[in-house]
Formats: C-alpha cells, sequence, structure tokens
C-alpha cells in the first residue's frame, strides 16, 4: 500500500500532456461488446478504473489485446453471463453493461455499480428507460435481472439530465426494434465521444450533445475503430495547479471549448493564460479575485472540478462560495483543507471559503476520486510536507499523475505505507 508525499511551494513550469477521458473510456469499454468482430479503442489512458473493465470483459469471455494506448477488444467468444459482484463494485461504469447485454441479448444479470461515495448515486432512470423499452426488472439483494421478450423504441423523458442513464438508455436503444427519443439527455461532450463510436458500429444515433436523442434501433453492430477525447477533468486540474503555481505551464492534448466554464472563472478571478488549438499556457496569479462557483450539468461548471476549485478559492482575496447542486455528499476534503488551515464553514454543500488562507502540510485522506485531487492540489501550495492516504482514488481516474507532476518540478513521490 502506499500513500502520496508533497513538500510544497514549487513553481511548476514546463509541459504536461493530458491523457484519454476516463469518463469517455469507461463507456467505450463495454460498448464494445454491442459489436459482432474486433474493435480498436484508441488513447486508453492508463488509470485502474480501465483495468476494472478489462477484467469485467475478460469474465464474459472477450479477448483484449493491448498495445500502449491501444486496445482491441475481440467478441467472438462472449459469452452473456452474471458479472461476479466482486467486479461490479469496483467501479460505476459497471452499470453500462446493463444497457449493453440487454440491447445485445435481452437478458442481463448484475450487481449495483460502485464507484465514489459523493452521494446516494441511485440508477431509477436507467432502469425507467429501460422499462418504457419492454424491459422487466427484478431485483433480488443487491442483483438486477432485466429480462425483455423484444425491446422496442420508446419516448421517455429524464427528470435529470444523467450522464449514466443517457448512454446506457443510447446501448440497449441501438439494437431495439423502433425510434427511441430521450428527452432532456445530459449533453457532456463524452457522450458526443460515445454516439460516434456507435455511429461508426453502424448504429443510428442522432443529437448527441443536445437535450434530445433520437436512436433508430438496428439488427446488429460491426466492429469498428474509435479514438478516446482528451480529459477535460484532467486537464482542468492541472489548470487550476498552474492558476496557483504556475511559471508558463503547458497544458497540452486539450480541446479548449470543452473547458470553457473553467477558463470563464479563472478570467474572473484575474487569472492570465493563453489558449492554443489544443493547448493552454498558464501562470500563477497573485491576485486572485473571489468568485462564487455553482456546479451544473454540461455546459456550466462540472462537478468533478468542484473539489480542485475550491483549493483555489482558499487563496483568493475575499469570500466565495462554492456551491454542489449535482451530488448530495461531494464535500469530504473540506475537513482536510481545514485541518490544513483554510477558513471554510460548511453548510450542507454550500462553502462558505474566506481567502486568502495559509495552508500548512499535515497528514490527510483522500475520499474520493476528485476530493484526492484537490488535496494534492492544497499540497502542493502548502508550507512543508503533506502526506496524502487511501490514494486509490486518484489512481483510478488520474494517469501517471507522481510522473507528470515531478516532469514540471512539483516535489511529489509515492512511499510504500
Ligand atoms: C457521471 O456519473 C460521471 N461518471 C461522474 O464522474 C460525473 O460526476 C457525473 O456523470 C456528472 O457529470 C462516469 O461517467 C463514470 P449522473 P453518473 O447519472 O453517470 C442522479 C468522476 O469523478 N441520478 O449524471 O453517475 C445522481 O444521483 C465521476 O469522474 C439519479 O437520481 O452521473 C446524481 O445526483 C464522479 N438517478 C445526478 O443524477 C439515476 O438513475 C447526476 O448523476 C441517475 C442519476
Amino acid at each position: 500500500m502506499e500513500k502520496i508525499v508533497i513538500d510544497g511551494k514549487h513553481t511548476l513550469s514546463g509541459k504536461i500532456t493530458i491523457g484519454g477521458a476516463k469518463n469517455s473510456t469507461v463507456a467505450l469499454i463495454p460498448a464494445a461488446l454491442l459489436a459482432d468482430g474486433v474493435s480498436t479503442i484508441k488513447n486508453v489512458p492508463n488509470i485502474t478504473d480501465r483495468d476494472a473493465l478489462f477484467d469485467i470483459v475478460k469474465e464474459l469471455d472477450c479477448e483484449i489485446v493491448q498495445k500502449g494506448k491501444e486496445i482491441k477488444i475481440d467478441t467472438k467468444n462472449l459469452t452473456n453471463k452474471t458479472i461476479s459482484q466482486e467486479l461490479s463494485v469496483r467501479l460505476r461504469a459497471s452499470y453500462y453493461f446493463m444497457g449493453v447485454l440487454l440491447g445485445k441479448y435481452k437478458h442481463v444479470e448484475i450487481y449495483f455499480p460502485g464507484g465514489c461515495n459523493i452521494g446516494q448515486r441511485p440508477i431509477d432512470l436507467h432502469l425507467k428507460g429501460f422499462k418504457a423499452m419492454g424491459a422487466k426488472v427484478t431485483k433480488n439483494k443487491h442483483k438486477y435481472m432485466l429480462d425483455a421478450e423484444e425491446l422496442h423504441g420508446a419516448n421517455i423523458n429524464l427528470t435529470f439530465a444523467s450522464v449514466g442513464a443517457t448512454i446506457n438508455i443510447m446501448y440497449a436503444a441501438s439494437l431495439a426494434n423502433g425510434v427511441t427519443t430521450i428527452n432532456n439527455a445530459a449533453k457532456e461532450v463524452e457522450i458526443i465521444n460515445v454516439a460516434d463510436y456507435l455511429n461508426k458500429m453502424g448504429a443510428k444515433v442522432a443529437g448527441a450533445g443536445t437535450s434530445t436523442i433520437v436512436i433508430e434501433g438496428v439488427k446488429k453492430l460491426h466492429g469498428t475503430d474509435i479514438e478516446v477525447i482528451p480529459d477535460r477533468i484532467e486537464a482542468g486540474t492541472y489548470i487550476l495547479m498552474g492558476a496557483l503555481l504556475g511559471d508558463n505551464l503547458v497544458v497540452d492534448g486539450i480541446i479548449p471549448e470543452h473547458n470553457k466554464a473553467l477558463f470563464d472563472k479563472l478570467s474572473e478571478m484575474g487569472v492570465k493564460f493563453t489558449l492554443g488549438r489544443r493547448s493552454v499556457t498558464i501562470n500563477r496569479c497573485k491576485n486572485l479575485k473571489p468568485v462564487n462557483v455553482t456546479t451544473e450539468v454540461y455546459p456550466g461548471f462540472p462537478t468533478d472540478l468542484g473539489q480542485p476549485m475550491s483549493v483555489l478559492l482558499t487563496q483568493a482575496n475575499g469570500t466565495c462560495i462554492m456551491e454542489e447542486t449535482i451530488f448530495e455528499n461531494r464535500v469530504g476534503h473540506y475537513p482536510y483543507l481545514q485541518k490544513m488551515g483554510a477558513n471554510i464553514e460548511l453548510n450542507g454543500s454550500v462553502a462558505t471559503i474566506h481567502g486568502k488562507s495559509k495552508l500548512i502540510g499535515t497528514d490527510i485522506n483522500a475520499t474520493d476520486l476528485r476530493g484526492g485531487s484537490a488535496l494534492i492540489l492544497a499540497g502542493l501550495i502548502a508550507e512543508g510536507t503533506t502526506t496524502i492516504r487511501d490514494i486509490d482514488y486518484i489512481l483510478r481516474g488520474y494517469e501517471n499523475i507522481i510522473h507528470k507532476l515531478s516532469s514540471v518540478g512539483a516535489k511529489i513521490r509515492l512511499e510504500e505505507i
């Protein structure tokens, strides 16, 4: 077991290249099972969620060949069987096998998904969509069985623009009889990446990226290739580090529009940065203006950057309000920021942050993926040494973070516990 150790207050200078998006990757790998034959997925990030999905795909008797960031998945021996609880609970995205196997076989048995403890995270909208298409859902203890004589098109109104439900319904609808319309669909850019993949397989998905997605079901799908888009959340995390410690820090391999909400907030705070076609160069801002931030569905300020953003707000000259609206329990990092010296009042999911605070290095614990990245950010700007435990959360979604940060001057290392 390892911990992360950081000696704070070192300038970050040089170039960090962003990897493929976790939240695309964890949707694209299950989707490969919709196709007959071999699929190639490129720009796959080196994160542990990837490995958890590999284990599920192998458990379903598919072949996976990995060469660096490129993987080939062959479904010729795919067997539709229960995905074990041990593998289902290792990550949230195991729920994508529901839509995929229901779409392909009209039957699936799977356990409740895992994932970060940032709220109740029910899957009622996924199940409502499947039922509208004719599936019968039975549940015992933690296992779901979904069955359908026939899956048919449906008109589905999502009461919340859920990313997971939108993608899962797209999977089942791609092989259903007839046309399915998803109203109030989620608009996150990862959904466009998934729809492009489905359409390259021979599906008929229109409107991805808008709040109305129309899927005309087809009989079968064929193997193809797809590239994972850059990870806007990984990029946002390093951009925030650049706003605090950057000396011409270049964050490369990004699609700037995907981080527009973040760049708008940084401009409001007085942070200077230069956008390139696929990069941003950012410098430390010594006089951060206070702002209020509310997380929203895309294209609003992403909930996945809320926790790292709260650390930047501890360094603003004045009082900021950080409000989390997507998940009801995404505040686990605040007690550790307070332990480091931050002046924060927490009321439910609303944090009143009084800046500018001097942070002091100490022993802290990651509570979830993005909470963990916020604590790394805090350790990088803190006086002295910070030690972070429970780092598995962080390695689930940030590839080679120790190497990437060390390469631009951070004093950060892994140590055995
Ligand atoms: C995806 O989670 C991402 N995870 C999350 O990233 C991200 O925070 C979230 O979308 C929002 O952008 C993956 O892609 C694997 P939702 P998901 O369904 O699909 C409620 C990270 O750090 N809801 O859009 O679980 C739900 O409880 C992770 O990378 C229902 O009530 O998010 C939440 O409050 C964390 N019923 C809200 O909707 C449902 O059936 C948003 O959930 C589904 C969701």
